[in-house]
């Protein structure tokens, strides 16, 4: 089958190297020259593993390409996939920006040749993919299509993995056409038995939003359940593992830290409680889990200032991990970005390492930070030292070195990584989540 992806950003690049790799053909657009040049010379413009591989050995094959014009891409394909950007609105009201969903519409609508589905497969609010083909209709009244929503659960960092082998495939369509057509697509993995749900266009829309919603509860709810624990003296993780070994419950998400973050989990919370204020419905929950989210890292800081004595001013604390979360050098709404600056502000001075997200995180932390290139090197004569970020390079850091290093044997760990009898045996003050220090 022919498929055109428009954007070439995280979903899109990744969903493109996945229809290729299970055989179909498949043209990516990107608007943006240095991007698509950037292909071209074997750079990919994100950081995923195994993505590199999949785009090579698919390009090679004559299954994958890039190019910026539409023109080129859209008149032979049957399937044209929206996957443009649709970050919160910059009047950061918790709306979605559709701009760039809309315009793809537009441009889309001139080029349409045979009959086409048009899927949007970025996330948007519920009512989006009819607007898109009401824009369609009114660009090109002649034109043959049907709209569909085709939302993604990719992981960052898990990416390649979960669009090859994701728990299910959610299909929102108006016309068996459509259905059988997407159904085709996703052949390859129907025959690997995953669930294929076909819906109407709205409820593929809300899926994914109630979703994430869902997801960021249960890392509120255990964030919860975790400062409740530092003062009635339990163990968060035994918690957690005591109530996700009920299979209702189950026992992923439920890991305590600094809270969410990331391109998808704030901003799809937000924009489901203006989908619900608009449509005159309380989503009490969702609106309590944001809250507890801001609430969290505050709280962070407060702990790390715990941890040296009760002041920042004059201390240099050390920051392992700046993304927001491993495996990525995503900084969006990273913990990060609002524990370093509160750190700062109160005369802290924090030396940082990462190791993917250093150039990005330069940008946009206070100037007063020090990038190290080493996380050695950031801990030397540290007060304390934070972990942030869980990446393996911490988990499996030389505790003994590093406490040869630091000027005060403190260690704050943001992620329960390390187990409270090991770093007293390592010789570390030692600070955690939800559980008694
Ligand atoms: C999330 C969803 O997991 C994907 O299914 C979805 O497709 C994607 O958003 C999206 O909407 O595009 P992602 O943002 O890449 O994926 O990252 P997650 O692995 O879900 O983590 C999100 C945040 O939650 C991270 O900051 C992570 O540290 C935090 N988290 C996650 C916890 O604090 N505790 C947990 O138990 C799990």
């Amino acid at each position: 089958m022919n498929v055109a992806i428009i954007g070439t950003g995280y979903v899109g690049l990744v969903s493109g190297a996945g229809f290729a790799e299970f055989g179909h053909r498949v043209v990516c657009v990107d608007k943006d020259e240095s991007k698509i040049m950037c292909v071209h010379n074997g750079d990919l413009p994100i950081y995923e593993p195994g993505l590199e591989e999949i785009v090579k050995r698919n390009r090679q094959a004559g299954r994958l390409q890039f190019t910026t014009s539409l023109e080129e891409a859209i008149p032979g394909s049957q399937v044209v996939f929206i996957a443009v950007g649709t970050p919160e609105s910059r009047r950061g009201d918790g709306y979605a920006d559709l701009t760039y969903v809309y315009e793809a519409a537009r441009e889309i609508a001139s080029f349409l040749g045979n009959y086409t589905v048009i899927v949007v497969k970025s996330t948007v609010p519920v009512g989006t993919a009819r607007q898109v083909a009401r824009i369609v209709r009114e660009v090109n009244p002649g034109a043959e299509f049907d709209v569909a929503s085709n939302p993604e659960f990719l992981r960052e960092g898990d990416a390649v993995f979960d669009f090859l082998n994701p728990d299910r495939v959610v299909i929102g369509v108006e016309s068996e056409k459509a259905r059988r057509i997407l159904l085709d697509l996703y052949r390859p993995l129907q025959k690997k038995e995953i669930p294929i749900l076909v819906t109407g266009v709205e409820t593929a829309e809300l899926i994914k939003y109630a979703s994430n919603a869902f997801l960021a509860t249960k890392i509120s709810f255990i964030n919860e359940i975790a400062n409740l624990c530092e003062e009635v003296g339990a163990d968060v993780q035994d918690v957690a593992r005591g109530m996700g070994l009920d299979q209702r419950i189950g026992l992923k998400f439920l890991q305590p830290g600094p809270g969410y973050g990331g391109s998808c989990f704030p901003k799809d919370t937000k924009a489901l409680l203006r989908i619900a204020q608009e449509s005159g419905v309380a989503c009490r929950i969702v609106e309590a889990v944001v809250e507890v989210n801001a609430a969290q890292r505050a709280r962070m800081v407060r702990k790390i200032r715990q941890a040296l004595g009760g002041s920042e001013a004059g201390k240099v604390v050390a920051v392992l991990g700046l993304t927001f979360k491993p495996d990525t050098d995503d900084m969006r709404e990273a913990p990060s970005l609002t524990i370093i600056p509160a750190l700062v502000e109160r005369g802290a001075l924090v030396r940082a390492h990462d190791p993917q997200g250093m150039k990005e995180a330069r940008r946009l932390l206070p100037s007063e930070v020090l990038f190290c290139d080493d996380p050695y090197e950031a801990c030397s004569e540290a007060d304390a030292v934070v972990l942030m970020t869980e990446w393996n390079e911490y988990k499996n850091i030389d505790l003994s070195r590093l406490k040869r290093l630091v000027r005060k044997p403190v260690f704050v760990d943001l992620r329960n990584v390390f187990s409270p009898g090991d770093m007293e045996k390592a010789g570390f003050d030692y600070f955690s989540v939800g559980r008694k220090p």
